[in-house]
């Protein structure tokens, strides 16, 4: 098993990634466990298919399982859902030295953690993860939030987990689509300052998508570790170490936002097509070769992840995108920090963009 440890002074936690991780869920929490009940949260795609053997897991260890199903999708992630969770969460009893379980995609842990922070000024979660992009991203790391009428993750809290389990066997019921929509955060390690990672991710990427269990426990431990060091050193982004975790993020906002934050392009596509604009617009920028941006679109279009804005078919202009991006929460005093490339690997902030070369530059790849 890989145990990587998230170091945060008295707030630290271990993210476990193992094959069979769910099936022992209740051996795995040992004392967070602390009563017969345990409360899970849950979507109802992962409760077909991985209800049953958290459910024997914890009843076998003498615990009485309680169940809250929410529709699949972010409009789970909602005020109205949150308050149907907590009231849930009241109804079971559940005090501040229990943990609920979160076990599912983003959409559930983003939802568990926040309802997590919140109830009784704050209780614990432990993150049981199921997509390949809860696993590398999501479920480490304490951001939780919900969605309003005004933008995405606009309210939350930072509420770190006590525990995050990873099973990569999890992934073996997850749609292709959402696997590779997940492929693209793993990448995002590589081309933020890890170019042997990146090396490693264009030798492995098929075999990981092919439902090799070896490379996907690899690839999820990696990951992780990347993240975890990131968020050790600098847990609310203040520092700006984190907020290169956004690489492709700012372009990918824009793209979901004007494209309904829905099917019709996963958070992880969008951050795809948003990590090769990056690396696009710092080659016309004249920070990286042509030819390494180009590197990256060709893997990422390997991965079968859209690498053309073009492709998309959107009505609309590179101003337009520009104002969606004006809305991220990201915006720091009126100005909005962009992740640039100089190099595979070699990822920096940059505070000085100006919206209009962004839009000049969008208006082209439309
Ligand atoms: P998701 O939670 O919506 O899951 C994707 C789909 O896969 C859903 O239909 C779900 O029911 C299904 N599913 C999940 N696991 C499955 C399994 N093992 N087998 C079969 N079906 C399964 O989407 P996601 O991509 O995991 O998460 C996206 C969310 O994560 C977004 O809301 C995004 O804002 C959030 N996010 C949060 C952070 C953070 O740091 N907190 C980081 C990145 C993304
Ligand atoms: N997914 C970005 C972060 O956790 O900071």
């Amino acid at each position: 098993m890989a145990i990587i440890p998230v170091d945060l002074a008295g707030r630290g936690y271990e993210v476990r990634v193992e094959r069979g991780l769910l099936a022992r869920v209740a051996e795995e929490c040992g004392p967070l466990l602390r009563k017969p009940r345990v409360p899970i949260v849950t979507d109802s795609n992962v409760c077909a298919a991985w209800g049953s053997a958290v459910e024997a897991s914890l009843r076998a260890a003498g615990h009485e399982p309680r169940w809250h199903v929410l529709a699949p999708g972010e409009a789970s992630k909602s005020w109205a859902q949150i308050a149907a969770t907590t009231d849930w969460l009241l109804a079971q009893d559940v005090e501040r030295g229990d943990h609920i379980l979160a076990l599912g995609g983003g959409v559930i842990g983003d939802l568990t953690g926040f309802a997590a922070a919140i109830l009784k000024r704050g209780c614990g979660f432990i993150q049981l993860p199921t997509t390949l992009l809860a696993q590398v991203d999501s479920s480490v790391g304490g951001k939780t939030a919900i969605n309003t009428p005004a933008g995405k993750n606009l309210i939350g809290a930072f509420h770190q987990p006590a525990l995050v389990l990873a099973d990569p066997d999890a992934l073996d019921t997850l749609p292709l689509r959402e696997l590779r929509a997940g492929y693209a955060e793993v990448v995002k390690y590589g081309l933020i300052d890890d170019p042997a990672f990146f090396a490693w991710c264009a030798a492995n990427a098929a075999a990981l998508l092919g439902g090799d269990a070896e490379a996907r426990a690899y690839a999820i431990a990696h990951s992780v570790a990347a993240k975890a060091r990131i968020v050790a050193a600098d847990e609310r982004e203040t520092t700006g170490a984190r907020a290169l975790l956004n690489l492709g993020h700012t372009f990918g906002h824009a793209l979901e936002a004007e494209t309904g934050f829905g099917e019709r392009l996963l958070h992880g596509e969008a951050v795809a097509l948003g990590m090769v604009l990056a690396a696009r617009y710092s080659a016309r920028c004249g920070l990286m070769p042509v030819a390494e941006a180009e590197t990256i679109a060709a893997h990422v279009a390997a991965a079968g992840l859209p690498v053309s804005l073009s492709g998309l078919g959107l009505q609309t202009t590179g101003t337009a995108l520009t104002v969606h991006m004006l809305h991220d929460k990201k915006m720091d005093a009126g100005t909005l920090p962009f992740v640039l490339l100089r190099g595979i690997g070699r990822a920096f902030l940059a505070r000085d963009v100006s919206l209009g070369d962004v839009a000049a530059f969008l208006d082209e790849a439309l």
